[in-house]
C-alpha cells in the first residue's frame, strides 16, 4: 500500500522557496502542497497566483493547492492555469452548486479536483460531491494556521469518509492535513487517509529526509 507525503511549503522559508523546495524533494517527498488563504474563509493571508507560477517553473513535482479562499469558483480556473496540478476546494466556501461548479472547472482545465471539509463538518457531506471528486480532504486542524496539534476527535470522521469513498468512489485519494507528524501519521494511516500534508513537522527540522521518512515509515506501520 502507498503512502505520498506533501510537505506543506506554509511553514518553509519563503525567502528561499526554491531551495526548500529541491531540499524536500531529494528527502522523498511526493506532492508539495501549497496553501492558499484569502483572510475571508480563514482569519490569515498566505500566498496566491505569483507564487505558484514562480513555483511552476521551479520544479517538475506534483502541486498539490489547497484554496482556503471563498467563493472558489472565482479563482480555481486561475490556479489551474498557474499550475497546480490539483486544486482543492472547501465544501463550506460557496453554495453547493457554486462548489460543484467549481470542481467542474478544474477538470474543464485538465487538473485533478479535490473536495475539502473542515474539522466540525460532517463527514457525509461529500456524498453529492464525490462523483466529481479525485480526493477528499479531510481537515485535523481549524484552517488558517500552521503548527497546530491534531484534533483526535477528526479521526471517526476520518475512518468514515474513508468507508463512503471505499464504497462509492474506490480509486479517490483521501488525504490529511493538520498535525501530522511521526507520532500522529500512525493513527491517520489507520483511519484511513493515504496522502499525509506536513508543514512543522517537515519543514521545521533541519533533517527534512528524516522527517518525511519517520512520517512515511509510522504510516506504513499501521497499515502493513
Ligand atoms: C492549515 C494548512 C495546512 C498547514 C499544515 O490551514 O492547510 O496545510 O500548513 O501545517 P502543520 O502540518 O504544521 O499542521
Ligand atoms: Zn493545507
Amino acid at each position: 500500500m502507498s503512502i505520498k507525503i506533501a510537505p506543506s511549503l506554509l511553514s518553509a522559508d519563503f525567502a528561499y522557496l526554491s531551495r526548500e523546495v529541491e531540499d524536500v524533494r531529494a528527502a522523498g517527498a511526493d506532492w508539495l502542497h501549497f496553501d492558499v488563504m484569502d483572510g475571508s474563509f480563514v482569519p490569515n493571508i498566505s500566498m496566491g497566483l505569483p507564487v505558484l507560477r514562480s513555483l511552476r517553473r521551479a520544479t517538475d513535482m506534483f502541486l498539490d493547492a489547497h484554496l482556503m479562499v471563498m467563493h472558489p469558483r472565482k479563482y480555481a480556473a486561475r490556479f489551474c492555469d498557474a499550475g497546480a496540478d490539483m486544486c482543492t476546494v472547501h465544501v463550506e466556501a460557496d453554495e453547493p452548486m457554486e462548489v460543484i461548479n467549481s470542481l467542474k472547472e478544474i477538470h474543464a482545465h485538465g487538473k485533478l479536483a479535490g473536495l475539502a471539509i473542515k474539522p466540525s463538518t460532517p463527514g457525509n457531506i461529500i456524498l453529492p460531491f464525490l462523483e466529481r471528486v479525485d480526493m477528499v480532504l479531510v481537515m485535523t486542524v481549524e484552517p488558517g494556521f500552521g503548527g497546530q496539534s491534531l484534533q483526535r476527535e477528526t479521526l471517526n470522521k476520518m475512518a468514515e469518509v474513508r468507508g463512503l469513498i471505499d464504497k462509492y468512489k474506490p480509486g479517490c485519494l483521501l488525504e490529511v492535513d493538520g498535525g501530522v507528524n511521526a507520532s500522529t501519521a500512525a493513527v491517520v494511516a489507520a483511519h484511513g487517509a493515504r496522502v499525509l500534508v506536513a508543514g512543522n513537522a517537515i519543514f521545521g527540522r533541519d533533517d527534512r529526509k528524516a522527517a518525511i521518512d519517520g512520517i512515511r515509515a509510522s504510516a506504513l506501520a499501521a497499515i502493513e
